[in-house]
């Protein structure tokens, strides 16, 4: 039995591999009954609509089906039942689970008490596995990975994508550049462990000193479901937005990344340039999808 709970669970040549079979699926080149009888159970307790949908149109384009949950007050959890004992009913009910849950660490609590392979949706401030194996995809739809001097700019303290995405480049000898708002950073013991496999990062003030500089801009929404209160969400929201004018100074090969979805980070007119890729990126998560429950349902 495989989880995959954390982009850490796999290594470079575990993600090439499953880049390269999400390749052959895009070009079509799959069985389309592989999961011919399989049942996903999809749970979901926090909002979503790449990762759900997604993962939903994936076990369907494989012959299989889902049960999905998408939220707390939806199932037994609303009447005080456990995250384990959930867990325990619903693996007798599908041969895999994929979780989301606010609360960081509550997908590896899930593979604990499950008997069938769990994949993490996205657990609180952790990780998001599942993004990162399709971030890297669209990169790779651009240019070799390896190498990369790529931005990452928005809530690096509590966005999970961002995490993932990071432990995944150290793996490909990346220059990460960073932008966030004061108190929003990488948190300090992953970026003391990038640090320490040889990743170089260098923290930015003014996004007009990375735009050049950078291969890749990879912009997240700040959160406002992670911060305590209003009143430091708006403290630190809307700081930064790509524009068009800003990207005047790019290289002609730089492209804008987004796991999306956007609030104002990046201007609408953006969209229209040879530069965005965030729609093609949320396109990429069928295969990247349909290539990870493969791997953990056949
Ligand atoms: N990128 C991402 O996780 O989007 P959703 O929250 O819509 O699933």
């Amino acid at each position: 039995m495989r989880h995959i709970i954390s982009i850490g669970d796999f290594d470079r040549d575990g993600i090439n591999r499953l880049l390269d079979h999400a390749g052959q699926i895009d070009r079509k080149k799959y069985d389309a009954q592989a999961l011919d009888g399989k049942i996903l159970a999809v749970l979901f307790f926090e909002p979503s609509t790449r990762t759900r949908l997604s993962f939903e149109s994936a076990i369907a384009r494989l012959g299989g089906t889902s049960l999905t949950v998408g939220s707390v007050e939806a199932c037994s959890i609303a009447k005080g039942e456990t995250l384990a004992d959930t867990i325990r009913v619903v693996s007798g009910y599908a041969d895999a689970i994929v979780i989301r849950h606010p609360k960081e660490g509550a997908a590896r609590l899930a593979s604990e008490f499950s008997t069938v392979p769990v994949i993490n949706a996205g657990d609180g401030a952790g990780q998001h596995p599942s993004q990162t194996l399709l971030d890297l995809y669209t990169i790779r739809q651009s240019m070799p990975i390896d190498g990369i001097n790529i931005a990452l700019i928005g809530d690096l303290r509590y966005g999970r994508t961002a995490h993932s995405l990071a432990s995944a480049l150290s793996l490909y000898n990346a220059r990460l550049h960073t932008l966030c708002p004061r108190g929003l950073e990488l948190p300090e013991t992953l970026s003391a462990r990038l640090e320490e496999q040889g990743m170089e990062i260098i923290a930015h003030e003014n996004i007009t000193d990375i735009i050049p500089e950078v291969d890749a801009l990879y912009v997240t929404r700040v959160q406002r479901e992670r911060f305590p209160d209003s009143a430091s969400y708006f403290n630190v929201a809307s700081s930064y937005r790509i524009t068009p004018e800003l990207l005047a100074d790019a290289k002609k090969h730089l492209i804008v990344l987004h796991p999306l979805p956007r609030v104002d980070e990046i201007d609408p007119r953006v969209d229209e340039m040879p530069h965005a890729k965030y729609f093609e990126q949320s396109r990429n998560g069928v295969p990247v999808r349909m290539a990870m429950l493969m791997q953990v349902m056949q």
